[in-house]
């Protein structure tokens, strides 16, 4: 996602914390919230001495292949980050800075974890390489879920996310089952719907952002929600 994506998901997970989390993550982050620091994990892409984390923002098999039985990569991706962040989290002996650290990278990948191309493949590097036309401009697929669709929508990702307060108790625990794995698959069968509806070179515009805006949407509640729940089981 783009930066109001992660700021959305940061903003819905929020509002699921428990009080024990809330307290203990506001502390880490010196006062700032989880959609303050949703993109940490794209702003350090600038510097170089992060370069070892770029896969750690997406994984990329082919369509038809399961995770667990693809080669794994050995730079790490994005369910390896997951685990990573969450592993040094919950470990007592971990400095304050790593937590830090971690927290800022989790509460970003858990965000990524719900955009459908960024569990890609590795042929167009998740829609990157997928030249499309968004309205007159020349983009990729890539961008257009990244961030095209919500610019387009000029909404504060407060806004964004408030599509969120309509949910039942009933609809939030249904988007609470599950694992990291679980969820990850939620997003490859979008992927697959998306690129079965997609044209190499297409004019895509408000036709196409209307027929994805409530998936799109959706991905970004179910990943606050999620993270929430991720948050609330490390720290209790
Ligand atoms: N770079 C290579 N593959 C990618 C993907 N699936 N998502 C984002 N960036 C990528
Ligand atoms: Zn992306
Ligand atoms: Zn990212």
């Amino acid at each position: 996602w783009g930066k109001t994506g992660h700021r959305a998901v940061g903003e819905i997970a929020g509002k699921y914390l428990s009080k024990k989390a809330e307290k203990q993550i506001l502390n880490l982050l010196d006062g700032h919230s989880l959609a303050f620091v949703a993109n940490y994990g794209d702003d350090i892409k600038s510097d170089r001495a992060y370069d070892h984390y770029s896969p750690w923002h997406y994984v990329n098999f082919p369509f038809g292949e399961k995770y667990e039985t693809h080669p794994k990569s050995e730079k790490g991706d994005i369910i390896q980050g997951i685990e990573k962040c969450i592993t040094v989290l919950k470990n007592a002996n971990s400095s304050r800075e790593d937590k830090v650290f971690h927290l800022k990278m989790l509460v970003h990948f858990m965000g990524d974890l719900h955009q459908p191309l960024h569990i890609g493949l590795a042929d167009d590097k998740g829609g990157n390489d997928f030249q499309v036309r968004w309205f007159n401009d020349g983009t990729n697929l890539h961008s257009v879920w990244d961030y095209k669709m919500l610019d387009f929508y000029e909404m504060s990702y407060t806004e964004v996310a408030t599509n969120t307060d309509v949910l039942s108790k009933e609809q939030v625990e249904a988007i609470k089952k599950g694992n990291v794995i679980d969820w990850m698959y939620e997003s490859r069968v979008l992927c697959e719907d998306i690129y079965a509806n997609t044209e190499i070179g297409e004019k895509l515009s408000y036709n196409y952002m209307y027929k994805y805006m409530n998936t799109l949407r959706s991905q970004l509640q179910k990943g606050g929600i999620r993270l929430a729940k991720v948050l609330n089981e490390i720290f209790k």
